[in-house]
C-alpha cells in the first residue's frame, strides 16, 4: 500500500474546479441509452462514443478523473491508444468500476445488495497495472414502505467496507457509493432519514475494517424529494439537507465527497451542486461525479453519426465546464445561454 500515491490521487481527484466523469455504463445500460438515441449498442459503438467524449478537447480543464468499464479499459483511441493511457496522459486520472452489479438481496423483498468481492484482489492488482489510479464500487439504497431494512443497509455496508480495504491495499482510492434512490413517492424528509442512516452504517462499516478515510472519495446522492411526490424541494432545501446530512455523518478527514446526478435533470444537478459549493465552512471540497447530467446532451447530439462528433463534444465541453464553476460556487443560470 503506496500511501503517498493514495493521497497524491485522493487529492487530484477533488482538485479545485474540477470533477469526475462517470462513464462506466455497463453494456446493459448502455444498450438502453443507446436505444433511446436509435443507434445500435456494439462494442464498436460504444468505444466511438467513449472516445468522442474522452477526446474532447479541453476536457481536461475541467475532469480530473474518468471511472470506465472494464470493456473501456481495454479499448484503444482510433489512433490504436489504449484509453487509460491516453487519458492520463492528459493530466486525467483514469479509473475502474469494480462491483459487478446490485443483485436481488436473499430474504429481502425489493432490496439489493452489490456483488464483486470475490477475486477482487487479483482484479484490482490487474486494473492498477493497466492504468486505474481509483475505483468505484455502488450500493443501491431503495426507499419503500417498509424499506430499506437493517439488513439491507448493513450488507452494503460490509461489502462497501471490504471492498475499500481491498483498494486501498493495492493503493487504488476506492470511491465509496452509498447511492439512495429518488424514485418513489416519499417527502423528501424520508429521503434525508434514510441517507443519514445509510451513511452511518457505511462509515461505521469502514471503520471496523481499517479503512482510512484519508484516502477514500465518498459518492453521495443528493436529499431530494422523491421522484413521485407532489412536493418537490427547491434547489436551497435539497442543498441545505444535502449538507446538514454530510456534516452529520461524514468524517472530516474524507479528502472530499462528490455527487451523482441520480436522474435529475442537468442543470439542477449542477444547480444544487452550485448552492451547496458556495456554502461557507464545510470540512471538505464538494464536486461532480455524473454520468447522466454530464452525457445526456452530447449524446442526444452525437446521434451515433460522425459528422455529429464535434457538436457533442462542444456539448459535453460546456456541461463540463457548467459543473465545474457550481463546484467552486460560480454557476449562475444564466450561463447556460451559452451553450454552443
Ligand atoms: P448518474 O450521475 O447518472 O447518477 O451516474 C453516476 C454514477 O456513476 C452512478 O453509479
Amino acid at each position: 500500500m503506496d500511501q503517498a500515491l493514495l493521497s497524491k490521487t485522493a487529492a487530484a481527484m477533488v482538485a479545485k474546479g474540477k470533477g469526475i466523469l462517470a462513464a462506466d455504463e455497463s453494456s446493459g445500460t448502455c444498450e438502453a441509452r443507446f436505444k433511446s438515441i436509435g443507434v445500435e449498442c456494439t462494442e464498436e459503438s460504444r468505444r466511438a462514443y467513449r472516445g468522442l467524449l474522452f477526446t474532447t478537447p479541453g476536457a481536461e480543464q475541467f475532469i480530473s478523473g474518468v471511472i470506465l468499464y472494464d470493456e473501456t479499459m481495454r479499448q484503444k483511441t482510433s489512433d490504436g491508444v489504449p484509453f487509460a493511457d491516453y487519458l492520463a496522459k492528459k493530466g486525467i486520472l483514469p479509473g475502474i468500476k469494480v462491483d459487478t452489479g446490485a443483485k436481488s438481496l436473499a430474504l429481502c423483498p425489493g432490496e439489493k445488495v452489490s456483488e464483486g468481492l470475490d477475486g477482487l484482489r487479483e482484479r484490482l492488482a490487474a486494473y492498477f497495472k493497466l492504468g486505474a489510479r481509483f475505483a468505484k464500487w455502488r450500493a443501491v439504497i431503495t426507499i419503500g414502505e417498509a424499506i430499506p431494512t437493517h439488513t439491507c443497509l448493513y450488507a452494503n455496508a460490509h461489502a462497501l467496507a471490504r471492498y475499500a480495504a481491498l483498494c486501498q491495499e493495492a493503493s487504488i482510492v476506492p470511491i465509496i457509493e452509498p447511492e439512495v434512490l429518488l424514485d418513489g413517492e416519499h417527502a423528501i424528509e424520508r429521503c434525508e432519514e434514510v441517507t443519514e442512516a445509510t451513511l452511518r452504517a457505511t462509515y461505521a462499516a469502514l471503520a471496523a475494517h481499517n479503512v482510512s478515510c484519508e484516502h477514500t472519495i465518498l459518492k453521495a446522492s443528493m436529499v431530494v424529494s422523491g421522484k413521485g411526490c407532489a412536493r418537490q424541494a427547491g434547489v436551497d432545501e435539497v442543498a441545505g439537507r444535502t449538507v446538514r446530512v454530510l456534516k452529520r455523518t461524514v468524517p472530516a478527514a474524507q479528502p472530499g465527497v462528490v455527487f451523482l446526478s441520480g436522474g435529475q435533470s442537468d442543470v439542477a444537478a449542477t444547480a444544487h451542486l452550485n448552492a451547496m459549493a458556495a456554502m461557507k465552512g464545510l470540512p471538505w471540497p464538494l464536486t461532480f461525479s455524473y454520468s447522466r447530467a454530464l452525457q445526456n446532451p452530447a449524446l442526444g447530439t452525437w446521434k451515433g453519426q460522425s459528422a455529429n462528433v464535434g457538436a457533442a463534444q462542444r456539448a459535453f465541453h460546456h456541461r463540463a465546464h457548467m459543473n465545474s464553476l457550481a463546484a467552486q460556487g460560480r454557476w449562475k443560470a444564466e450561463l447556460e445561454k451559452q451553450a454552443a
